[in-house]
This record gives C-alpha cells, structure tokens and sequence, in this order.
C-alpha cells in the first residue's frame, strides 16, 4: 500500500534495465542489448531523465591523466575520500573531468573499483554521476567522472565559509527530489534491483544548476532476487547513515537506502552532520537527537536549519518531516519505497515556495496561530501508514 494515499501513483514503468552477467538489456522496450538509460520513463515527464550522458566508459593512459591535472598537482587538488584522492582535469579535447586516484590501500579499493566501473557502465540516469573512463595503466587505477562544478551537498550544508550562501528551501527539495530520483531508477529500474548503501551528503554531486547526482558505486551490491528478503554481506558504508537492522546484522536490503535517504532528508532540514563528535553527548548522533522532535509535529519547527532565518513553507517542512520520520523508522518494512518519496517529494517541490508568500514561516510577520494553521491545515495529505516490502 501507498504510504501517500492523495497522490496519484506513477505509471507504471515498462522498460527495465537488466542486469545479468555482465550485460544490460531492456525489457520490454524493444531495444536490443547495450547501455541503457531512463529514456522510458523521463519521457513526457519534464525531468530530464533521458538526458544523461549515454557514452560508454573508456580507457585512459596514465599519461593521458597526467597531463590533464598538470602531474596531479596540489592546485588542482578538489577532494579526498577513503578511495583516494579527486583532481580537476582537462582532457585533450577539451573537457573538464574529475579525476580519482586510487590510494594503494588494499583489496577492498580494488573490488570496489570495479564495482564502480562496472555499475556506472551498465546504469545511466541523469541523476547518477557519469564516469567518463579508467586507466588500468600497471597498478594505477583511476576514475575519470564528469566534472560537478558545486562539489557535493556536504559542502552546502555544513562547515560554510563566511561568503558562502547557504541553500535556501527550495533548493534542498529539489536535492532531495533528484536525489529520490536517482536511488528510484537504481530500485525499480535496475533488474535486479541495485542497493546502493553509501547514500550520504559526500555522495550527492551538484551540477551549477544544484541539480544533483549520485556518485560512488563501489559499494553498491546487486538486491535480492526470487523469494529471497535480503542478501547478507559484510557490514560497510558509512556510520551515522546506516540502518539499525543492517548495521546489527548485515542483512541487506532496499529499505537500508530507505533510512540513508531519511538521514540526508535530516542534514538537508537541520543543516547538522549525521555523526558530529564536535558537539556535546546527545547530540552527537543527528537520528538520535532528532527523534523527540519528528514525534511531536509541534516541535517540526525546532529541528529547522537556523540558517534558513525562518525562511521555508510551514506546510512543505511538516510534510518533509513527516517524509523522513518513516524514512528514520526502525522496522525496515514501515519504511516507504522510494517511488513513493519520489511522488511525495515531487509535489512538495511542485508547490514553488516563496518567502514572504502565504504559508512562507517567517519568525516576524505571521502570529503564532496563524502559523499553526499553516502547519496542521494540510495534515490528511500524508497517511502515516506502512509499507510492505
Ligand atoms: N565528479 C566530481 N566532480 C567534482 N568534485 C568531485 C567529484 N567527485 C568527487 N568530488 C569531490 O571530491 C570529494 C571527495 O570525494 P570522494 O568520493 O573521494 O570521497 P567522499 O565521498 O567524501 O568519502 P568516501 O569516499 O571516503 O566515502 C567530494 O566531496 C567532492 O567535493
Ligand atoms: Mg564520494
């Protein structure tokens, strides 16, 4: 059952990406085997699903991505991340890349490395990350990605510099709905389904337009398959994001990305970190803290980025809240499919908040009733009840 009863459900889509030895192939679609994207279903949508990049991944000499970040220069330097370090590149013809290095650390970053390669070959959406290449060159191993000019959501949420603009509301649901978006084409286009399981802010890529994409598939395992309910595997990805259930027992399912997505929901309505050891016992743990504020719908308001000075849509926080509080629930089976956030969050995103608009919260020109109306006025909009699966 729908855990948003006033939507109306989304078609119903035909094609699927399958994924079996190694090969894609589209079912029912008509088209033969190779690459694939979400053509089906971003036609007639308006959301650009079709529009990822559709190239197949190429190889790369280590010459060739030396000269494109100048030898790995520090200047050019843009991140660091358990696999490795990202630079910034130009290839020979022109285009700007991301380029990842892999630090010799070990099996476990050359399994994911072609994990990686492998996913991001068969799966393409406009909101996945587009791995352009690879270089293979001797025990080199490198990943070469589109360039995402705003680095990731983590870099907007948290830790900003003094000149930096924090996101306004309507900017974090449209992260949130692309982000939805994304983790909806890997569960219900992918055949089998892919479980992603490092869904976190560090993971979530913003092009100039803050339109976001999923990024590092090293971990991404492939779901279950026939009657089973799960599939069991060594417990990784990232601490503060990973579901109770998973984390205890290593049983894997699509609803472990269910509770990520209602953790980066959290960071995006709070503007906290997931796990921040800066801050004192309590509120150290972002799903901990928040639980006595997602039960109780008048104390929404208090878990609300300060650095929005009041600036979101009453009604579109209430229902964002009520979205991530069954995102956060411990039970994996009460959580909702993800094609139903989507719905949900496409209709948030729909409503096209303006501050200073009617239902606008703004601490100095609505009274505190007439806040309250706008909270709970539109209550009946969410059945809080569970999903199955
Ligand atoms: N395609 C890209 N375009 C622009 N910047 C990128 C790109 N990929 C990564 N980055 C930058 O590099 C940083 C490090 O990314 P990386 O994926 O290596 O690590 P992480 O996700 O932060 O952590 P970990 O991999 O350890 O879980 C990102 O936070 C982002 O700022
Ligand atoms: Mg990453």
């Amino acid at each position: 059952m729908s855990c948003f009863g006033c939507f109306s459900p989304r078609r119903k889509d035909v094609s699927k990406v399958e994924i079996d030895n190694g090969t894609t192939r589209s079912s029912g679609s008509g088209r033969g085997r190779g690459h694939f994207d979400d053509t089906e279903s971003g036609k007639g949508k308006g959301k650009g699903g079709n529009s990822a990049q559709k190239s197949v991944a190429r190889s790369f000499t280590f010459r060739e991505l030396a000269a494109a970040t100048k030898g790995f220069k520090e200047v050019n330097l843009i991140g660091e991340g358990g696999f490795g370090r990202v630079y910034k590149g130009r290839l020979e013809a022109g285009q700007v890349v991301a380029v990842k290095q892999l630090n010799h650390d070990g099996l476990q970053g050359f399994q994911e490395f072609i994990v990686e390669v492998l996913m991001l070959s068969l799966l393409h959406h406009t909101n996945l990350v587009t791995l352009i290449g690879y270089c293979t060159d001797g025990d080199q191993r490198l990943l070469v990605y589109e360039y995402m000019p705003r680095g990731s959501l983590e870099d907007h949420l948290f830790d900003l510099k003094p000149d930096q603009e924090p996101l306004c509301w309507d900017t974090r649901i449209k992260i949130a709905v692309g982000a939805a978006r994304g983790l909806e084409y890997l569960h219900c286009k992918a055949n089998p389904p892919v479980i992603y399981r490092d869904l976190k802010s560090a993971n979530i890529l913003l092009d100039d337009h803050f339109n976001p994409k999923l990024s590092d598939f090293g971990l991404a395992k492939l779901g279950p398959v026939g009657d089973n309910t799960h599939v069991s595997t060594r417990v990784m990805g990232t601490y503060g994001y990973c579901a109770p259930e998973y984390a205890m027992s290593g049983k894997l399912t699509l609803k472990s990305d269910i509770y990520s997505f209602g953790v980066v929901m959290l960071e995006l309505i709070t503007g906290k970190k997931a796990i921040d050891n800066t801050m004192k016992q309590g509120e150290q743990n972002l799903v901990a803290w928040s639980r006595p504020f997602l039960k109780d719908r008048r104390k929404f308001v208090q878990l609300v980025d300060p650095l929005l000075q009041g600036r979101f849509p009453t009604r579109c926080l209430h229902h964002a809240v009520a979205i991530t509080a069954m995102c956060l629930q411990e039970q994996p089976t009460f959580r909702p499919l993800i094609s139903d956030i989507v719905v949900a969050l496409e209709y948030l995103a729909s409503q096209n908040h303006k501050p200073g608009r009617a239902g606008v919260h703004s601490p100095i020109s609505s009274s505190p009733s007439q806040q309250h109306r706008d909270t709970f006025s539109r209550e009946s909009d969410y059945r809080m009840s569970s999903t199955s699966g």
